[in-house]
């Protein structure tokens, strides 16, 4: 039986990390393309949807961490340290486990979802809650790394594309070719450059005839690449992506250029939407800010933009149980329907009586 043997070995030769690294990995990637019938039936298009709440802590994030944190080993590192908005610090802290090293993690106090702490601390991590945002965490953390013996495994580590740039391979070994378009959520903007890294070389070697238009989506409260200008006070609701300061600016820049793409904001409410159809419509349940890409496409179609016939990826970045406090949010007293243990009264309060 040929069980997928996570990015590192799978693609080790497109991989710029030093030669014979050996690889810290729980079997990350290989994540699955569904189609989404809704989505296509909504637009014409053919809509697949890369699902990366199925790595191994619930996010696209395991594909950079497996390679950030197998370099950081083979250079001898003890300790590593990250600033998160959650799922950085739960695949760190996971990955840690797995290597034996000591997990610090930086976050913005009261703005971590509840299943990601609880991620970051059953792996071990020193979690550390900071009066700040996440721009603030990464400051200090860039800092901690500069001034102790403590790897920093941010998407500024070089490794974290590395690895993140092999969903592109996925897709287009699955797909033939590169899609048309891709849509997906952007932050830290580390993701959407590492796509764009992995389709440019994937058509230089000849494996796609094309590259998509990249198409990233924001937070209207933390929209800074859409604005053209750091946000100070970055708001959300879907604090994933609550970020102010993207540290890969100039990549995600040229990804958006060189594509022909945009970066477009969000409101809360449409993202929040987005992720609820997203569940009830095609089963896939994602964290709100994994919706975006999704909203992303609903408000272009709404707008007019006409997708038929195109072939389109779009990711969804992290798993819907990272969450469940948001995503209830909206659904107040459906939640609480109490009846005795009688069947007749179940039937009635289910409308079926
Ligand atoms: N979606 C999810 C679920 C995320 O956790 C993140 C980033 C993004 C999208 C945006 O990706 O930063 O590469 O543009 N989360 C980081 C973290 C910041 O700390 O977990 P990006």
């Amino acid at each position: 039986v040929h069980q997928w043997r996570g990015v590192i070995e799978e693609y080790r030769h497109l991989l710029d990390i030093p030669e014979g690294t050996p690889a810290v990995t729980l079997r990350e990637g290989g994540t699955p393309l569904v189609d989404s019938g809704w989505l296509s039936g909504l637009t014409g298009a053919e809509v697949w949807l890369k699902v990366e709440g199925n790595n191994p802590t619930g996010s696209f994030k395991d594909r950079g961490m497996t390679t950030a944190m197998s370099v950081a080993v083979h250079e001898g590192a003890k300790a590593c340290v990250c600033a998160s908005t959650g799922n950085t610090s739960a695949s760190m802290a996971a990955y840690a486990a797995k290597a034996g090293l000591k997990p610090l993690v930086l976050v913005p106090e009261g703005k971590i979802a509840a299943g990601k702490m609880a991620q970051a601390i059953l792996h071990g991590g020193q979690v550390i809650m900071v009066r700040g945002n996440f721009d603030d965490c990464l400051r200090m953390a860039r800092e901690l790394s500069e001034k102790y013996p403590v790897a920093l495994v941010n998407s500024v580590n070089p490794a974290r594309l590395q690895g993140q740039k092999t969903a592109a391979f996925e897709i287009v070994d699955f797909l033939g070719d590169a899609p048309e378009l891709h849509f997906l959520p952007v932050g830290n903007a580390g993701n959407i450059s590492a796509y764009w890294m992995g389709y440019s070389e994937y058509a230089k070697l000849g494996k796609s005839t094309r590259r998509p238009v990249m198409r990233g989506f924001q937070a209207e409260g933390a929209a800074p690449l859409v604005n053209g200008a750091p946000v100070a006070d970055p708001e959300t609701k879907a604090t994933a992506i609550r970020i102010g300061n993207p540290a890969s600016w100039d990549l995600a820049v040229a990804a958006k250029e060189e594509s022909g793409g945009s970066f477009t904001a969000l409101s809360d409410d449409e993202i929040l939407a987005a992720q609820t159809q997203l569940a009830s419509k095609d089963g896939v349940f994602v964290e709100p800010a994994s919706a975006a890409g999704v909203a992303g496409l609903l408000k272009a179609v709404a707008a007019g933009e006409d997708f038929s016939g195109k072939q389109i990826v779009i990711t969804v970045t992290g798993h819907g149980l990272k969450d469940t406090a948001t995503a209830l949010e909206g659904f107040g007293q459906l939640v609480d329907v109490v009846v005795d243990a009688d069947v007749d009264e179940a039937a009635r309060a289910a409308g079926l009586a």
